[in-house]
């Protein structure tokens, strides 16, 4: 029988190399960070939201949204107007210029599902995140399960991330005034 002194069962150069092994692991996989807004979750486009927020008893998010100027802005980009920017800045359509598509649609740069179309424009997932591992029955029901799976709680924040200075049609935002003409409230909730 062997007795195997502390030093061979541990041999001290292991103490080092294991967090230095570790570390770098614990960076790449995200393991033990909290979830923030950059993680990435795929965008599954108006029409995966539409189908559960449409009933006027519960506030009929779909159609508020539809009625607003965020379901116009892709169409916008098509217009004289925008045309004439996207020249002045050396660019070409701007329906294709990633620097116009960036606030004038949801999510860009990230991985989109087959029911996202740049036609919805500034859709729900601009500001709820995007929406393809929340939008099911049993995780949206339960707000704790929502936030785990991406869903996001927009608030002044959320807001200024396309309504700043960068916009090249920018005149000012207050959000006291412009969060009402958005606003689409489930009225069954306080
Ligand atoms: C399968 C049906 C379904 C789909 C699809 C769906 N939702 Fe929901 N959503 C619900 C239900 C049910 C609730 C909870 C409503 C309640 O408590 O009365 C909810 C709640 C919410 C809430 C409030 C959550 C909270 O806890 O604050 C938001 C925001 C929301 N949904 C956004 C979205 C968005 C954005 C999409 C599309 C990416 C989407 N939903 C797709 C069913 C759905
Ligand atoms: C992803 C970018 C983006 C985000 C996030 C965003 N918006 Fe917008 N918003 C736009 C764009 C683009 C337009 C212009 C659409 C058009 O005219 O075609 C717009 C237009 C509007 C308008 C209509 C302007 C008017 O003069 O009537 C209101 C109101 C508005 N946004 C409010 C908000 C509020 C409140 C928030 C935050 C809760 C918000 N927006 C978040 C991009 C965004
Ligand atoms: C930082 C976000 C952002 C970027 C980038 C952006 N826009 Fe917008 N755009 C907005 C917002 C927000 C509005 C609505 C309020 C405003 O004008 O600031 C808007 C409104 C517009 C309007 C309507 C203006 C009106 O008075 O009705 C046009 C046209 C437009 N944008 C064209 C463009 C073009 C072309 C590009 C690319 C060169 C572009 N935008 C890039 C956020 C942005
Ligand atoms: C411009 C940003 C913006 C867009 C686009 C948007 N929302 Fe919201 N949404 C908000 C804000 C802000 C709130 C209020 C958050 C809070 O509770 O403070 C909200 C709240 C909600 C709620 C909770 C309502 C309640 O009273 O419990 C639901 C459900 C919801 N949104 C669904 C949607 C759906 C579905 C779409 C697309 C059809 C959508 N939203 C598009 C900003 C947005």
């Amino acid at each position: 029988m062997t007795e195997y002194t502390r030093n061979q069962r541990i041999p001290r150069w292991s103490l080092l190399i294991l967090p230095l092994l570790i570390f770098p692991l614990v960076v790449l996989t995200g393991a033990g960070f909290p979830e923030t807004a950059s993680a990435d979750h795929a965008y599954v486009g108006v029409d995966g939201c539409k189908m559960c927020h449409r009933s006027e008893a519960k506030g009929n998010q779909f159609g508020k949204w539809e009625g607003s100027l965020h379901a116009k802005a892709f169409e916008t980009l098509g217009s004289d107007q925008a045309k004439q920017i996207a020249t002045d800045k050396g660019l070409g359509n701007p329906q294709e210029a990633a620097e116009c598509l960036t606030c004038h649609t949801s999510g860009q740069g990230s991985e989109h599902a087959a029911t996202w179309k740049a036609e919805d424009g500034v859709g729900c997932e601009s500001c709820h995140g995007g929406g393809a591992d929340y939008n099911k029955f049993p995780i949206m029901r339960d707000h704790d399960q929502s936030v785990a799976n991406g869903m996001l709680t927009p608030d002044e924040e959320t807001c200024l991330k396309c309504h700043n200075d960068t916009s090249p049609t920018f005149s000012g935002f207050d959000f006291e005034e412009m969060a009402p003409k958005i606003a689409h409230p489930d009225p069954t909730k306080g």
